[in-house]
């Protein structure tokens, strides 16, 4: 079947290379029982490809089973996946069959499968290389012949690194490798996508479909897209619904798009693009900690100059380094003298302050912690919209409650 044929099918918008070779590479595969790993940021449309490969294979009249293993708590999901016996744990009043079972002789799609705990992983590997497995609290093997498409979209050889993946399983899931690509490589795919989003809701409201004028248009294809498609259908929708007007210049779309400014602001991030980070929201947290960093190198020069003077050498030495980072481009402030730096009018004024403030905790977890609190107050507790907020599964949600001890 032709690609152009298999998009319309499956709604799939687009048609830049490297889209089509995933959809290509998806085709191929599928008449195979080969287990295929499909990689790609939150949003880019990993969803549908699970789909194409079964229904593209001989397992297509057979069934189908989607599994987020990021929302199925630690505590069960052996007992969901491999199913259990009767009285195997508290609450285990029959027995069960587990999707592995019911998937039987179809296929069965793990999404989010670096979410898979340690001792599932270990289940899942023997199901993969032996197609048998036992089901929690029973001594007795079962074959199956399922079918394995897993998901992720996180950076899962870092998983590895960090030991919450193991590389085995990695190995033998990632068979064949399927790389979806971010939208901010897929330029031109930005325009059908707002075009088809746009007269999707429309049609839908029964109102006319918003257009984008010139300008509007280089935004779109320059904008990231931290949150891919998903992030341009939300936006989509939203300008659809809250402007009158129907032609969206440059000026608008700007506002439905928070950091389009931040991006292009000069506070340049040069360790951005020399790492790869998994995520959009470890980039924040990196930039955070170290403008955090900063800010505190600051505030003990600013301390050891009400202390000694800006005139001292040692001062001057010793924090050479942070002054120059600080004022890159600007003029060289710590090698002239020292009127630019004569603080004596505050020597004495209260220092305690900034004692207290050096030992402000830096650690990642307090502020993880905190913007958990936040989002649950936000959402009155709901764990499904926090964790949606927070852009992290429901499952690790739970794990951090938990870790935390939040009330
Ligand atoms: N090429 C596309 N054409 C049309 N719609 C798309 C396309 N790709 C994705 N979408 C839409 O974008 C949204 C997000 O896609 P999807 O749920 O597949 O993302 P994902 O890669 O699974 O993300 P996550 O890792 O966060 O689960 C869905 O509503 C999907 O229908
Ligand atoms: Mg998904």
């Amino acid at each position: 079947m032709e690609i152009q044929k298999i998009k319309q099918r499956f709604g799939i918008i687009g048609n830049t290379t490297s889209l089509n070779r995933a959809i290509d590479i998806a085709v191929q595969v599928a008449p195979t029982d080969l287990s295929v790993l499909i990689s790609g940021e939150s949003g880019v449309g990993k969803e549908v490809f699970p789909k194409i490969i079964h229904q593209f294979s001989s397992r297509k009249h057979g069934t189908y089973i989607a599994v987020n293993c990021g929302a199925i708590p630690e505590g069960t999901i052996d007992s969901e996946l491999f199913g259990h016996e009767k009285g195997s744990f508290t609450g285990a009043f029959d027995s069960r069959k587990g999707y592995f079972e019911v998937a039987n002789g179809g296929t069965i799609f793990l999404d989010e499968v670096s979410e898979l705990p340690l001792s599932t992983q270990v289940r899942l590997l023997r199901v993969l290389e032996t197609g048998e497995f036992l089901k929690v609290g029973s001594s007795k093997v079962i074959k199956i012949n399922v079918r394995v498409i897993a998901a992720t979209n996180i950076n899962i050889l870092e998983a590895i690194q960090q030991s919450k993946f193991r590389e085995d399983l990695y190995y033998r899931l990632n068979t064949v490798p399927i790389e979806i690509p971010p939208l901010r490589v897929r330029k031109e795919d930005t325009q059908l996508l707002f075009r088809k989003f746009a007269s999707d809701f429309a049609e839908r409201n029964r109102m006319p479909a918003v257009s984008l004028t010139e300008d509007a248009r280089e935004i779109l294809q320059s904008y990231r897209w931290p949150g891919n498609i998903r992030q341009l259908k939300n936006i989509t929708e939203q300008i659809s619904v809250i402007e009158e007007n129907r032609e969206i210049d440059g000026k608008i779309l700007r506002k439905y798009l928070p950091d389009y400014y931040e991006s292009k602001l000069p506070v340049v991030y040069d360790a951005i693009d020399q790492k790869t980070f998994a995520s959009e929201r470890e980039i924040l947290y990196n930039i955070l900690f170290d403008m955090k960093n900063d800010v505190n190198d600051l505030k003990k020069l600013v301390y050891e100059i009400m202390q000694k003077g800006a005139a001292d050498v040692e001062i001057q030495q010793n924090n050479a380094k942070i002054i120059n980072k600080l004022y890159q481009g600007a003029e060289p402030v710590v090698q002239e003298n020292n009127k630019k730096f004569d603080l004596d009018h505050v020597k004495d004024e209260n220092i305690q302050d900034t004692e207290e403030i050096i030992e402000e905790s830096l650690s990642l977890q307090e502020k993880e912690k905190e913007l958990i609190i936040k989002a649950l107050n936000k959402h009155n507790g709901k764990r499904k919209y926090a964790s949606d907020e927070l852009g992290i599964s429901e499952r690790t949600l739970y794990r951090k409650i938990k870790e935390y001890d939040i009330k």
